[in-house]
């Protein structure tokens, strides 16, 4: 179902520096004449950006919180992500499916095969082909947050012992389907990640 174009995703636990990362490689991909689709999760259409403001800032059930992510997931992948695949483009996400078992299933708790089942139905056969997974501990990922002033959303406030299972159930995806990932060290410098990132870049789409 993903058509001719290259999807690709960047995931990680907040202050890993996927942020930073995103904007970079779309610059990276355009100069190199691609036509990029930039976008994020939660949002990424009028609809899911209404539903992201609600995510991060009112307190609900974790299911609730899972079927959102899932619902304004259906409808990123209909509006822009399989349109720009089929028409050939590279669509660079921050954050997609994996942001949901690593948040939902590893911080919330959700069981795994709920949100496989979702994943199945959602995605009907969609996946990324190349995901960059911003490894880094809790701690440094907390001191960046905290130095970059911005005031914290409901995620951002949650304890350590939640971003440490965030952070393992990232692993875990990536364990179950090595292929698909690569596996950034985040405490690197910011121009060490370039290089592999550009490097990985050539395999899959420059
Ligand atoms: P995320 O999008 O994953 O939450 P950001 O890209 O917003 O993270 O980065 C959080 C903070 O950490 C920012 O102030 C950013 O400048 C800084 N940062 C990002 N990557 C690195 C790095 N490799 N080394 C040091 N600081 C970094
Ligand atoms: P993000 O855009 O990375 O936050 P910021 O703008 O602060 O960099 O993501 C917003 C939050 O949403 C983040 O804390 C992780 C959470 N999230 C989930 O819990 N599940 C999901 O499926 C997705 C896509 C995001």
């Amino acid at each position: 179902m993903s058509g001719r174009g290259t999807f690709i995703t960047l995931e990680g636990i907040d202050g890993a520096g996927k942020s930073t990362h995103h904007a970079w490689l779309v610059e990276v991909l355009r100069s190199r004449g691609k036509t990029v689709v930039s976008t994020r999760e939660p949002g990424g259409t009028a609809l899911g950006e209404k539903l992201r403001g609600l995510l991060l800032a009112d307190a609900m059930h974790a299911e609730t919180e899972t079927l959102l992510m899932f619902a304004a997931r259906r409808e990123h992948i209909a509006q822009v992500i399989e349109p720009a695949l089929a028409r050939g483009d590279c669509v660079v996400s921050d954050r997609f499916t994996d942001a949901s078992f690593a948040y939902q299933g590893g911080g919330r708790q959700v069981p795994w095969n709920k949100l496989e089942q979702l994943e199945d139905w959602v995605q009907n056969g969609l996946h990324p082909d190349l995901t960059f997974l911003f490894d880094l501990d809790v701690a440094t990922a907390r001191q960046r947050l905290a130095g970059t002033g911005n005031a914290p959303d409901r995620f951002e406030l949650e304890q350590q012992a939640f971003f440490e299972r965030v952070r393992a159930a990232y692993l875990r995806r990536m364990r179950a389907l090595p292929a698909q990932y690569c596996c950034i060290d985040a405490g690197l410098s910011i121009d060490s990640i370039k290089k592999i990132l550009e490097e990985r870049l050539l395999s899959v789409c420059l």
